[in-house]
């Protein structure tokens, strides 16, 4: 997508080929500022640290992150480590591990004077791949914005509430749920998007509405709590949100606070869609509430806001009083009861074991136990 009229990717490889260049997601919306990755340590601190965060990049970072550690040392000892600290840099988004164990599985089997140029090969495929799923998620998921737009009066909007980021920042390019937003716009459908501003971290204040307001898409920042009163009112079309795991049977765990807004959608009528690429989907997996690590993160993140002081300043507020206790839960499950129709690069299905293994056929032997 572009900024300022110049297309950016969120990783990219640097001029030297040996490193990569991120855009740094904990500086936005106030600065819009470019980082070099230089090697292993450094993409792992990008992901952990959150510079890069969503979970289709974080796997595409990871991958270029093995690579970066196989120009520097292409050993068995140096894959299996790159592997290690890089998979406990966050352990909800399935994307890291699929990026990883498919990494290891194709240097592995390379003699070690030829890995170095492979794995970077590879991660620019992962990147590109991952470009080419959001684009098409986009497609499918335009079909179903066209068709909420087709019940609405002239002249009137369709509006599509989103939770968290899952635009082009959580991804390589486009997004999963807001690239069907960004095709109806440029399509010339109405769209304006109801942002929640995804407490603790506020992806959707600082990054879902820095994106959209870049390519003209209206939109109007909610407090997370909102979504339940604009539905009962009429004024949500749709939900459309991302997924950092979902399970062979449908379970969808994204963000926190992503279940309270399918309880809502499901009370009021209101269609819930989820965006996933194929690699975000944990075949191994049956019950998402049961079985999806959740991540849990500095409390601190909860007990202390950042954001722009009317001097310019970049400043950091505590708004508990000293001593509280938090706790900072990063992700919860919706259970496919909940989800209206999954929406993959391969197409819309409900989100049920038979609605997924429709789309990825391939899997049925896997799920059949052979
Ligand atoms: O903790 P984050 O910012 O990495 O969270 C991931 C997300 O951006 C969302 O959960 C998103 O909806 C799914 S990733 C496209």
């Amino acid at each position: 997508m572009k900024v300022d009229g110049k297309p950016y990717r969120t990783i990219w490889p640097a001029q030297d080929r040996k490193s990569v260049e991120i855009i740094d997601q904990t500086k936005l919306p106030h600065e819009f500022t470019t980082l070099r990755l230089t090697s292993l340590a450094e993409a792992a601190h990008a992901i952990k640290s959150m510079q890069v965060r969503g979970a289709p990049l974080i796997g595409a970072t990871a991958a270029y992150g093995v690579a970066m550690a196989m120009h520097a040392d292409p050993s068995d000892t140096a894959l299996g480590q790159a592997y290690d600290r890089l998979l406990e840099t966050r352990p909800t988004a399935i994307n890291l591990r699929w990026a990883l164990d498919d990494m290891r599985q194709r240097l592995k089997a390379l003699a070690s004077t030829a890995r170095g140029a492979a794995a970077w090969r590879r991660a620019a495929e992962i990147a590109d791949e991952d470009v080419a799923i959001n684009h098409a998620i986009g497609q499918h998921g335009l079909g179903l914005i066209r068709s909420a737009a087709s019940k609405k009066l002239k002249g009137q909007r369709t509006n599509i509430l989103t939770h968290c980021n899952a635009g082009w920042l959580a991804t390589v390019d486009w997004g999963t749920a807001l690239a069907p937003i960004y095709m109806a716009h440029d399509a010339g459908i109405p769209v304006h998007v109801w942002v929640d501003e995804t407490r603790p971290r506020n992806q959707g204040a600082s990054l879902t509405a820095w994106e959209l307001g870049r390519h003209g898409v209206p939109y109007t920042v909610i407090v997370d709590n909102a979504g339940g009163h604009l539905m009962q009112h009429g004024e949500v079309d749709l939900c459309i949100v991302g997924t950092d795991r979902t399970t062979a049977t449908g379970d969808v765990c994204n963000k926190i606070g992503t279940y309270l807004k399918a309880l809502a959608a499901k009370d009021n009528d209101v269609p819930f869609y989820v965006a996933l690429p194929g690699p975000t989907i944990d075949w191994t997996l049956e019950d998402g509430v049961r079985d999806i690590p959740i991540e849990e993160r500095d409390p601190t993140e909860v007990t202390r806001m950042t954001g722009r002081a009317g001097d310019g300043r970049i400043v950091g507020v505590d708004i508990t009083a000293p001593g509280s206790k938090a706790a900072n839960y990063g992700f919860d499950v919706t259970p496919a009861r909940l989800v209206t129709a999954l929406v993959t690069e391969r197409g819309v299905a409900p989100a049920t074991r038979q609605g997924l293994l429709g789309l990825y056929p391939e899997r049925k032997k896997a799920a059949a136990g052979e």
